[in-house]
């Protein structure tokens, strides 16, 4: 039987490393895509992998829980770190390199100079999280700089972040291409996410309800942006242990709350705690207007 072995993918601490194994990367012209991540990889960071690897010769993957996009009391203590397990994924996706650098490595200093999110950070889960997309984006800018790779791969699960981060590139010029990629879910639709496994049992049988609303809001696009909306939050009414944060359909450009006569492409946002664990899920929607399908 022919067995096929995938190399382990380079693992990098330190910036000199970083920078070398890039260097060898570039070697011959090849292009780099770079998969940002916290780590506790799953099979929604596989499928960015996975894309990255069509998009450039070598992908590389960075692990790096990123204290300034969490808030006081959030989970940042409690965020799995299973770097085993992560490099093990990489390797198995082909992953060239992988930067997991301590906290002093990324900031040597605490950084008094960040990116702002602006106001397209205020809204959604900017609301609850303040400063997070100003975090986000700030560490999100270091590791483009620090990898110049030419593309940078990213989940549509976390559909305001994408968004961000496409404004990031455009408004502060700077030399990448991003591509976003669609959310992967567990068979019951639950979008796959690291936080997930905070959930006990009742919870793991509660969280499927966010991406059920979901579906049957995006189900009642054709009566309106009014029904889209009263539909979904039926569906999380109904949800035992489930403690809604917010529910928006919302324009997917500014992320202004939509008219009831809206017609076009919308974005159906949630944001909920089940247990102790906050989830978030969204959905492209596109309403027809009156009278078309
Ligand atoms: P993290 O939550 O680890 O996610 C890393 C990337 O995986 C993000 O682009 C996210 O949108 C994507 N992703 C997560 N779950 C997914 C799923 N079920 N389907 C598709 N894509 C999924 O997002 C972050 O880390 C951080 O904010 C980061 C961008 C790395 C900056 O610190």
């Amino acid at each position: 039987m022919k067995t096929t072995r995938t190399p382990a993918p380079v693992l990098a601490r330190t910036r000199g490393g970083l920078a070398r194994g890039l260097a060898g990367l570039r070697r011959g012209g090849g292009s780099v895509a770079l998969v940002p991540t916290m780590g506790a990889l799953h099979k929604g960071h596989a499928a960015l992998i996975r894309r990255a690897g069509e998009l450039a010769d070598s992908v590389v993957v960075t692990i790096f829980v990123n204290p300034l996009q969490f808030g006081p009391g959030e989970d940042l203590d409690r965020y799995p770190r299973t770097l085993e397990a992560d490099l093990r994924r990489c390797a198995a996706e082909q992953v060239a390199l992988v930067w997991a650098p301590p906290l002093e490595v990324v900031y040597p200093t605490a950084p008094r100079v960040t990116v702002s999110a602006g106001d397209l950070g205020d809204r959604l889960c900017g609301r609850a999280r303040p400063g997070h997309f100003d975090g986000v984006l700030t560490v999100v800018a270091k590791l483009v700089h620090l990898t110049a790779p030419d593309v940078a791969v990213f989940g549509e699960k976390d559909a305001q972040q994408l968004l961000l981060i496409r404004h990031l590139v455009r408004d502060l010029d700077l030399p990448v291409h991003v591509v976003g990629v669609p959310t992967v879910r567990e068979p019951d639709g639950l979008a796959i996410s690291s936080r997930n496994d905070y959930l006990d049992a009742d919870g793991r049988v509660a969280a499927p309800s966010l991406s059920r609303a979901l579906t049957a809001g995006a189900a009642a696009a054709p009566d309106g942006a009014e029904a889209v909306r009263r539909s979904a939050r039926a569906v999380l009414r109904a949800a035992a242990g489930v403690r809604l944060d917010y529910l928006e359909l919302v324009d997917p450009d500014g992320l202004e709350q939509v008219r009831p006569d809206h017609v076009g492409p919308a974005l159906l946002a949630v944001a909920a705690h089940v247990g102790g664990t906050r989830l978030i899920d969204n959905v492209a929607v596109t309403l027809p207007g009156p009278g078309r399908p």
